[in-house]
């Protein structure tokens, strides 16, 4: 997967991607991040990418030309990117579904906004709008990653253990069940006994429980999409009359 990043703050997104699993998927090739100046597409010799909004108020908006002109760069390239992806508040929320399918591409190219954001025409040149969340940042930068690490650790190879992420929060469609390691006590709190038995059938088990239990007590909304057995239903049942 190729990521290519239009920002203001380039370092920032290639100083994140230096380091970790990221860092690693980048050296072996696995990824390639190229992280670009915005401003190098400003055309006057003040190398303004904003200007005050029309109508007035507080804050600069980023120029749709500015934005354009980095956009005509990309699309002009081989490969052009599958998607342009306009990191934004107001955009489709980011979910594990949609992660999915961008994990599927080969290059997407995200643009990271900065102060207002960017003038409202460069809707139309960009093919989605993704927000991270119900909240605002500075930037679209830590956006921008969000949706690389996101996205980036489903490409095989990026991932140590091969099949790692498959049974990780949202990706069965209930959130994940609780893991634990050494010590088998600690603070007078133990690892459940049947985690040390040995015994897989009954771990997988009782880690579905628990997976059913978390997101019933935690996140409800899930359950009305999530893929559901029988049994599952039955063990749901039995919680909500035990409550
Ligand atoms: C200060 S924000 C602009 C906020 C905008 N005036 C609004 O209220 O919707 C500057 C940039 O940060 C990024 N950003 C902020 N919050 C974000 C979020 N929740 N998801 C994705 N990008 C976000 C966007 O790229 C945006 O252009």
């Amino acid at each position: 997967m190729k990521y290519t990043v239009y920002t203001l703050f380039p370092q920032l997104i290639s100083l994140w991607a230096q380091e970790a699993l990221l860092g690693r998927a980048n050296e072996k090739g696995v990824i390639s991040l190229d992280a670009r100046d915005l401003r190098k597409f400003a055309n006057d010799k003040h190398n303004r990418v904003d200007d005050t909004p029309y109508g007035g108020g507080a804050g600069m908006v980023i120029r749709v030309d500015v934005a354009v002109r980095a956009i005509e760069e990309i699309r002009a390239e081989t490969p052009p990117p599958d998607e342009i992806i306009l990191l934004s508040p107001v955009g489709e929320p980011l979910s594990q579904p949609m992660v999915e399918e961008l994990a599927g591409k080969d290059h997407l190219c995200l643009i990271a906004g900065r102060y207002e954001g960017f003038d409202a025409r460069l809707e139309a040149y960009v093919s989605r709008e993704v927000s991270i969340g119900d909240f605002v940042l500075m930037g679209g930068e830590v956006a921008a990653l969000a949706l690389i690490e996101a996205t980036a650790r489903l490409i095989p190879g990026v991932l140590g253990a091969a099949d790692s992420h498959h049974q990780d929060s949202f990706s069965t469609g209930l959130l994940d069940y609780p893991e634990y390691t050494r010590p088998t006590s600690f603070d007078g709190i133990a690892v459940p006994e049947i985690l040390l038995s040995g015994h897989h059938q009954k771990i997988r088990s009782w880690r579905r429980k628990q997976a059913l239990q978390r997101t019933l007590e935690r996140r409800p909304d899930l359950l009305d999409s999530a893929e559901l057995t029988d049994e599952d239903r039955a063990y749901l049942e039995e919680l909500r009359n035990e409550t």
